[in-house]
């Protein structure tokens, strides 16, 4: 098997305050493929910005690492220097935020900006990095790129300003492109042309993407694989078909119950999640979706559940009664705790 591009390992996030230390991102561990795309989905608070950020090494205190490997192609980007990290960041790694704005400097000509993307990575000269520059923006989807390069950010619309961004984003032809909520902020209809856009600059380079996203219809769209976050941990991994069709973790099938299907039956009720994500440093004991679950049995408070693998690369679900999802058990009958 070839190295994977990115591989998380056992990835934990702690910070300080007064009563003492939390730990919002706990033991996290994943592998991406390269030219993978990869769905990280989850109500607000689970960690999803955090396991980005820890990735770029944009922890700041009184947050930090505190335990974990973050291996880009087998080197463990912890142990780089700021110097040699800044140069993967915006280089092998480049991020897309959801507000375009704080990208961009405000006072500096979008020219300007991406001109200076294009050579902090590669020596050209800047004539070569300009024409280099309204390539990008013209694949970025921007109309009219060569006349409109001389704009500032704040004569761009939302939509238009993301694309720059994403121009920005793939000045340096990075090998995995990760997108916190880089749609959220957009209209509908903008947001599908972003999406679409992504999917065919990440096919065409053969680069990965990490996709961050509280819609998982957006998810099914884009991605090959889809992550849920719960309470700081990966609680499930799936191809994304399979995922939409048959989810293992009981919070897996919580938050697709809770999306409007477009297949739905017109008078089905939109169901929410009883309750509220919990918080870091009161994540409730065993498996932490437990009081909300409705499958739970007893062990599922006592004991953190088991990583059960559910039949293909890297897919598993972290549920005590995934052995029994999987095999098809209606769990109306699972009353007994599992020995
Ligand atoms: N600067 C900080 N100081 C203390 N705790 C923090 C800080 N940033 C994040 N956290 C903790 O990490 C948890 C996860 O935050 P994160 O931003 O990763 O959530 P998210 O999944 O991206 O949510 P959202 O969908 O709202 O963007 C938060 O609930 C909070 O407890
Ligand atoms: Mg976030």
């Amino acid at each position: 098997m070839s190295v994977p591009l990115l591989s998380v390992r056992g990835l934990s996030v702690a910070f300080r305050d007064r009563r003492g230390e939390t730990l919002p991102l706990r033991e996290v561990s994943f592998d991406l493929r390269a030219g993978q795309r990869l769905a990280l989905v989850g109500e607000s608070g689970s960690g999803k910005s955090l396991t980005a950020f820890a990735i770029m090494r944009l922890i700041r205190p009184p947050g930090r690492i505190a335990s974990g490997e973050i291996l880009l192609e087998g080197r463990d980007l912890l142990g780089l220097s700021a110097r040699q990290m800044a140069a993967v960041r915006g280089g092998e790694i480049a991020m897309i935020y959801q507000n375009p704005l704080s990208a961009m400097n405000p006072v500096q000509t979008i020219a300007h900006q991406l001109v200076e993307a294009i050579r902090r990575h590669s020596a050209v000269s800047k004539d070569a990095a300009r024409r280099r520059a309204i390539d990008l923006l013209g694949e970025a989807g921007v109309p009219d790129a060569a006349s409109r390069i001389g704009s500032y950010p704040h004569q761009f619309s939302g939509g238009m300003l993301q694309r720059v961004v994403i121009a920005m984003a793939l000045a340096a032809d990075p090998k995995l492109l990760i997108a916190d909520e880089a749609t959220t902020a957009l209209d509908v209809t903008t947001q599908a042309r972003i999406v679409d856009l992504l999917a065919r600059i990440v096919d065409d380079r053969g680069a990965a993407i990490m996709f961050i996203t509280h819609d998982l219809g957006v998810a099914a769209a884009l991605c090959d694989d889809v992550q849920v976050m719960y309470a700081g941990r990966i609680v499930e991994r799936a191809e994304a078909r399979r995922f939409y069709e048959h989810p293992i973790h009981p919070y897996s099938e919580a938050l697709l119950e809770a999306v409007c299907r477009l297949d739905a039956e017109p008078d089905r009720r939109l169901t929410a999640i009883p309750g509220n994500p919990p918080l870091a440093g009161a994540f409730p004991s065993g498996c932490a979706f437990h009081p909300r679950c409705p499958h739970a049995v007893p062990i599922c408070a006592e004991q953190a559940p088991p990583r059960v693998p559910t039949g293909g690369p890297g897919w598993f679900a972290e549920c005590h009664l995934g052995r029994e999802r999987l095999d098809g058990l209606t769990l109306a009958d699972a009353k007994e705790p599992l020995p």
